[in-house]
């Protein structure tokens, strides 16, 4: 199958963790050929994926912004248009859940915050690459949401609700864009061992595939491997879906 993804220019969110799906994300990228910005808020970690990219033999640049900052998103496009004069795949990654609480001890700073990494984040991260993506006639857009978005999310209703909202944002502005050869899609991860983890409490990812069918943690390369089918040529007729990657419906 031809993914057609070499020699494109992918700029992926939350590429900083090393054990994160936008991490792998960057990678798998890489190997299929693109040129890569990784983004994150830790420039540390950002450098250590470009880095890594470089390692197989594709051009990077590491960009330090704020996804939540229309303003760090207009200098990051600019940085990365600078370095490699398109841009082709866009992967809204970056993300994050206020501590697990009841839905009634949530203040508003809690909500402010899963609002705003998860779902402002990504209206600004199209916002910003729409226009290059128009004025190409083609570009891909892959906004990662979750479970807690389709199913409600016990203790985290303001990170669910937010990543409910990227799949009707996904939805809707893919409307608008496909017109311009631009397809925008969102994959739905299950629970997974990256740093978000670490928010969760105690045992819930390593409990969570004793009620999977496939009785086994969804991995990074797994998320990965989705990204990369819905930005290749392969996908070229999916637009405006939310693909899951989470071992199955859990109970
Ligand atoms: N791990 C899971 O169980 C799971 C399940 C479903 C969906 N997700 C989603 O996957 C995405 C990636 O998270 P992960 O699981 O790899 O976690 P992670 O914590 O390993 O990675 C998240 C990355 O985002 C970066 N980041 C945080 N705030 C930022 C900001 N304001 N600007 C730029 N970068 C910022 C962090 O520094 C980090 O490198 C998130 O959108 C998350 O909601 C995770």
């Amino acid at each position: 199958m031809e993914l057609g993804l070499k020699g494109k220019v992918a700029l992926v969110t939350g590429a900083g963790s090393q054990i994160g799906f936008g991490h792998a994300i960057a990678l798998a990228l890489a190997n299929e050929g693109c040129d890569i910005a990784a983004n994150d808020i830790d420039l540390d970690g950002a450098k250590k994926t470009a880095a890594a990219v470089e390692k197989l033999g594709r051009k990077s640049l590491a960009v330090k912004a704020d996804v939540t900052s229309g303003a760090e998103w207009e200098s990051m496009v600019k940085q990365v248009l600078d370095k490699f004069g398109r841009l082709d795949i866009l992967v809204n990654n970056a993300g994050g859940c206020s501590p697990f609480k009841p839905f009634l001890q949530m203040t508003d700073k809690d909500w402010d915050f899963d609002i705003n990494i998860n779902l402002r984040s990504t209206r600004n991260g199209m916002k910003a690459v729409l226009p290059q993506m128009v004025k190409q006639k083609s570009g891909k857009i892959v906004n990662i949401t979750s479970g807690a978005g389709i199913m409600g999310g016990m203790f985290t209703s303001g990170y669910a609700s937010a990543k409910a909202g990227v799949i009707a944002l996904t939805m809707g502005v893919s409307k608008e864009a496909g017109p311009d050869g631009i397809n925008i899609n969102c994959v739905s991860p299950g629970p997974a061992n990256t740093g978000f983890a670490k928010n969760a409490p105690p045992g819930f990812i390593d409990n969570f595939p004793k009620q999977l069918p496939i009785r086994r943690l969804t991995t990074t390369q797994d998320v990965a491997n989705a990204v990369v089918f819905l930005t290749s040529d392969a996908a070229a007729d999916i637009v405006g879906q939310v693909l899951i990657v989470s071992g199955g419906p859990a109970p």
